[in-house]
């Protein structure tokens, strides 16, 4: 088990500017250097002749990191430098899609339409789209666009750009009762919305830490549910995904029997050396505690601004942002925001409101003050 830490706003790197942008980059920990240097440089003064176990170790730590906060085994966890190489990975290697369709929404992030459109066989072809006007909160709407041409469904666990949850009990059962393979994007939700892997039960799963779990970009990870790993035969290899990466043999390559099938050449490593101190941090600290924090400040959100608030109000079916639009007065919002050192961002559903552990009441009661202040 993870120790059982309590992190304050002090733990963090933070600017002079109140910071509710986490859905888009979390404040790295001011532990996190000591660790990187501890993982990363000071091996070498005492293994100067082969650097490599050390390193590993550093991976390892992260997987049993990752392990911890989705109660599954490390060894299902594949590292990946994002969301994107990993699924390109995946969707290559599943000689289910050489037909049939998956299907996503037209509210998952851009880059997962731009990565099935190039990996898949045929393409755009093979990709059906929940339209963006449908409410993907509801389980029949994803029932309803399950074909028999459906071969894997795409469901991303939290939307930032409308604070909305999917239904991902619902939605992953539906798909395991039609035969349905499923794939969840979990960086908009790991770190800020608990999740039990062993509960869920999915095929797979593509993350990141550079959100809520504030590790930083380059410590991405795809999960594989054990009874998946036999079916698939990835085409981007390298001496790691072997099965004895050491055997040397140019003409004959085995695929690994474990997860690391997906990993390929040399693999990065000063990522995974912060990510996993920040993952282990954050689960010491409890992702439960860091969800009713950003609860109890979304809370205070609602019911000072009511209205304004435009996603979804009741705690099960938020993510981990509050979206505000005012309306005639909503072109006003974000530079006043600015203008009062508040850093929130915009997309077209209204500004973007993201409040983790280092945020305070204060904090929000300011962007509440400006916020009435204009409307
Ligand atoms: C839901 C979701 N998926 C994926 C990504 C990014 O994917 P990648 O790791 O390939 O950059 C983001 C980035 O904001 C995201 O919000």
């Amino acid at each position: 088990m993870a120790d059982r830490t309590v992190l304050t706003a002090a733990n963090f790197h933070l600017g002079a500017s109140t910071y509710l942008l986490n859905h888009s980059v979390g404040r790295p920990l001011k532990s996190a250097e000591a660790a990187f240097h501890q993982a990363y440089f000071a091996p070498w003064a005492e293994q100067d002749e082969g650097i490599w176990p050390a390193w590993l170790s550093t991976i390892d730590q992260f997987r049993q990191s990752l392990g911890q906060l989705f109660d599954a085994p490390a060894e299902r966890f594949c590292p990946q430098s994002n969301l994107s190489s990993g699924l390109t990975k995946l969707v290559m290697s599943l000689p289910q899609l050489v037909s049939g369709q998956v299907l996503m929404s037209e509210q998952d992030f851009p880059t997962i339409g731009y990565v099935l459109a190039k990996a898949l066989p045929r393409g755009r072809e093979q990709i059906r789209f929940i339209p963006a006007e449908l409410d993907v909160t509801d389980p029949n709407v994803w029932a309803e666009h399950m074909g028999s041409q459906t071969v894997l469904l795409f469901l991303s666990h939290a939307y930032s750009n409308t604070g909305a949850q999917a239904p991902l009990a619902e939605v992953v059962e539906l798909a395991r009762t039609r035969d349905i393979l499923s794939v969840v994007d979990v960086a908009q939700s790991a770190g800020v919305l608990p999740l039990s892997l062993t509960h869920l039960a999915p095929d797979f799963v593509l993350g990141s830490t550079v959100k809520w779990l504030c590790g930083g970009p380059g410590a991405g990870y795809l999960y594989i549910a054990p009874e998946r790993l036999a079916e698939c035969q990835p085409k981007d290899v390298g001496w790691f995904s072997h099965a004895n990466p050491f055997a040397m043999n140019i003409h004959e390559f085995q695929y690994h029997e474990g997860s690391e099938r997906f990993w390929g050449g040399t693999p990065s490593v000063a990522p995974y050396a912060i990510a996993a101190h920040s993952v282990g941090a954050l689960v010491g600290h409890g992702i439960d505690a860091i969800r009713q924090h950003n609860l109890s400040l979304q809370q205070q959100l609602i019911e000072a601004l009511g209205e304004r608030v435009v996603s979804p109000w009741e705690p099960e079916r938020r993510s981990g942002t509050v979206i505000l639009h005012l309306g005639a007065h909503q072109s006003q919002l974000a530079p006043a925001l600015k203008a009062a050192g508040i850093a929130v961002d915009e997309r077209a559903q209204g500004v973007r409101v993201s409040p983790h552990l280092y945020n305070s009441a204060d904090d929000v009661a300011r962007l509440i003050e400006v916020v009435k202040g204009l409307s």
